[in-house]
């Protein structure tokens, strides 16, 4: 079974991008919707939240996790990675990789939570990759809130892309890294305002491929994910909106279930 987590419910366009290349795998979802959003909280909070709920997601069986949400990907990966005996997958290397390929000039924009940008993280590993690209990176933290009102395509959320995205057109970027799991759902929006020449990167898709080819060089691995096509919603908190957002985002009917509660948690 593969283990998704994420701080609430952007995690689900991974799970539609997985769901779409994968449509074998059985999928446990755990959105820790007490606690998030993280976007604004600090680095120790989200890395505190991350590596208790990972453990709480190992504990119901994932054989493999996936780490759907930027902002814990940038701050907790190495811990996670260092922790944990099993495969873990996180959004932004595939997404780095995927943008260095096809940036025709290595002008490469990220937008994302402020705590994924203050990370610096986008900007370390394009860097590690190739010194000469130039990164411009901006939190858009409204973003989260307008996807969470399901406010997808209204003028306010256009001037607001609009104004977000300013900077990066001054720059002239070539390339756009969506650096938060909400922002794909506004792909049509972002893709008008920041030009047609801008290639938009998708983290949810381009981490399917790394996925994909573990699964299929790993039998172990894959017998360890049963096979059941069965998708299993959790959350830490469940509201009547948290609801509503997940079957906009998943175009389905749904039903959340709780996360277990763990009786021990340790500190980081
Ligand atoms: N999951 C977060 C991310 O992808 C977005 C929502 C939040 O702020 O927690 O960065």
């Amino acid at each position: 079974m593969i283990g998704i987590f994420d701080s609430g419910i952007g995690g689900l366009t991974v799970v539609n991008a997985l769901r779409q290349r994968l449509p074998d795998c059985d999928l446990l979802y755990f959105g820790d919707t007490a606690c998030g959003p993280y976007g604004d909280k600090s680095a120790a909070t989200v890395l505190q939240n991350t590596v208790n709920k990972i453990e709480n997601l190992l504990a119901c069986g994932a054989g493999i996790i996936v780490i759907a949400c930027h902002t814990s990907s940038s701050v907790a990966w190495d811990i996670i990675r260092s922790r944990f005996d099993v495969p873990v997958f996180e959004v932004i290397t595939p997404a780095v990789e995927f943008a260095l390929q096809i940036s025709r000039y290595g002008r490469i924009g990220v937008i994302g939570t402020r705590t994924t940008i203050a990370s610096g993280v986008y900007a370390k590993r394009i860097g590690e990759l190739n010194p000469a690209a130039k990164v411009h990176a901006i939190a858009c933290p409204l973003l989260v809130s307008l996807a969470q009102e399901g406010w997808l395509r209204s003028p306010i959320t256009s001037m607001i892309v609009k104004k977000y995205l300013y900077p990066l057109k001054v720059k002239q970027i070539d390339t756009l890294i969506l650096g938060c799991n909400y922002f794909p759902l506004f792909k049509r929006t972002i893709q008008a305002k920041i030009g047609s020449r801008v290639q938009l990167v998708d983290p949810a898709v381009t981490l399917v491929d790394p996925l994909a080819r573990y699964l299929q060089e790993n039998t172990a691995g894959s017998s360890r994910l049963a096979n059941r096509k069965s998708l299993r919603l959790m959350v830490s908190d469940i509201t009547e909106q948290v609801e509503k957002s997940a079957q906009l985002i998943l175009k389905q009917k749904i039903s959340l279930e709780h996360m277990p509660k763990r009786i021990k948690t340790e500190n980081y």
